[in-house]
This record gives structure tokens, sequence and C-alpha cells, in this order.
């Protein structure tokens, strides 16, 4: 099983958790490419994943536009039916109606009919730039044990 992890990030921070995730799946014996949005690599010249994990930044209360855009471009229907899980990092969230990016990448994977293995991975800033707020890399390191688990299981 090997997968596809793609994420944005501006000033690191998403970046960051997005490596820990992709440790977390690593040292479970999961395969998985990390893939910087801003980087140009050619998706349609890799073998195709069995799964996907996607997450950016939190911008006004949705994913950052380079997600959307990929999400868009390249998320098709050959991914339906396949695994995904969702991460992104945002401020403190205020309330439930203070939806943050992981939410809106989970909700539109899912409606092009991708599975979820997990809940959305909402890792928390303390600043507009950073830092991480203690304990969130740790997080998500066992985010992508737990996500290593749910596709062993799926
Ligand atoms: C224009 C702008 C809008 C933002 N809107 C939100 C928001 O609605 N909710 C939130 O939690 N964080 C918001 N943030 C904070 C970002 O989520 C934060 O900068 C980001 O998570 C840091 O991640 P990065 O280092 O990977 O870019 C906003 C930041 C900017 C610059």
């Amino acid at each position: 099983m090997k997968g596809l992890l793609v994420y944005h990030s501006k000033w690191g921070n998403a970046a960051r958790v997005a490596e820990q995730i992709a440790r977390g799946l690593r040292d479970s014996g999961t395969e998985v490419t990390l893939l910087d949005i801003k980087s140009k690599v050619n998706l349609e010249a890799e073998p195709a994943f069995d799964f996907l994990i996607a997450g950016s930044p939190t911008r006004v209360g949705n994913m950052t536009s380079p997600m959307k855009r990929f999400l868009k471009n390249h998320i098709k229907s050959e991914w339906e039916g396949k695994d995904f899980a969702a991460f992104g990092t945002g401020l403190k969230q205020r309330d439930e109606t203070d939806k943050k990016s992981a939410e809106r990448i989970h909700d539109v994977l899912e409606s092009k009919g991708l599975r979820p293995v997990a809940l959305p991975f909402k890792g928390t800033v303390e600043g507009m730039k950073g830092p991480l707020a203690p304990g969130e890399l740790e997080r998500a390191l066992d985010f992508g044990q737990q996500v290593a688990a749910a596709l062993a299981e799926s």
C-alpha cells in the first residue's frame, strides 16, 4: 500500500505537521510520498496511489486557494472509493461554528467519493506565522499512526 500526502504551507507550520504525519505512517510500515503543492511534480507520471492525505492552513474559514485548485485539478474519478484523511492548521478554535481547513478538505474529498479513515486533524498555531502550540507535533505523529492502523483495517 502506498499513499500520497499532499500539503500546502505558507510559513512552514502545516509542512511540519505534514512531516510528522508522514513519519507516523512510515513508522507503522506504510509507504507515503510527501508532496509540497508548490513543487512541480507531475502526478500523472506517478504510479497510482492507494490513499490520499491532504492538508493546508486555514484561510478565512476555508482551505487555501492552492489546495482548492489541487483538489479540483487532480482529484478526479480515479480516486473514488479510495481512503483519505484531511488535516490543517489554524488559530485556536473559537467555537464549533469556527470552521477550519481540515474540515473543508474532508468535506470536499468525501463529496468526491473518497472514504474517510479518520476525523479531520486540526493543528493549532499560536499566531498567524506560528509557532505550533505545544504538543501539536506529537499529536500529528499520533494521527499518522492512527491513520496507518485504520488503513490496515480497511
Ligand atoms: C489572510 C489570512 C486569513 C486567515 N484566516 C484564518 C481563519 O479564518 N481561521 C484560522 O484559524 N486561522 C486563520 N489564519 C491563520 C492561518 O491558519 C495560519 O497563518 C496558518 O495556519 C499557518 O500555517 P502555515 O505556517 O503552514 O502557513 C489566517 C491567516 C491569514 C494570513
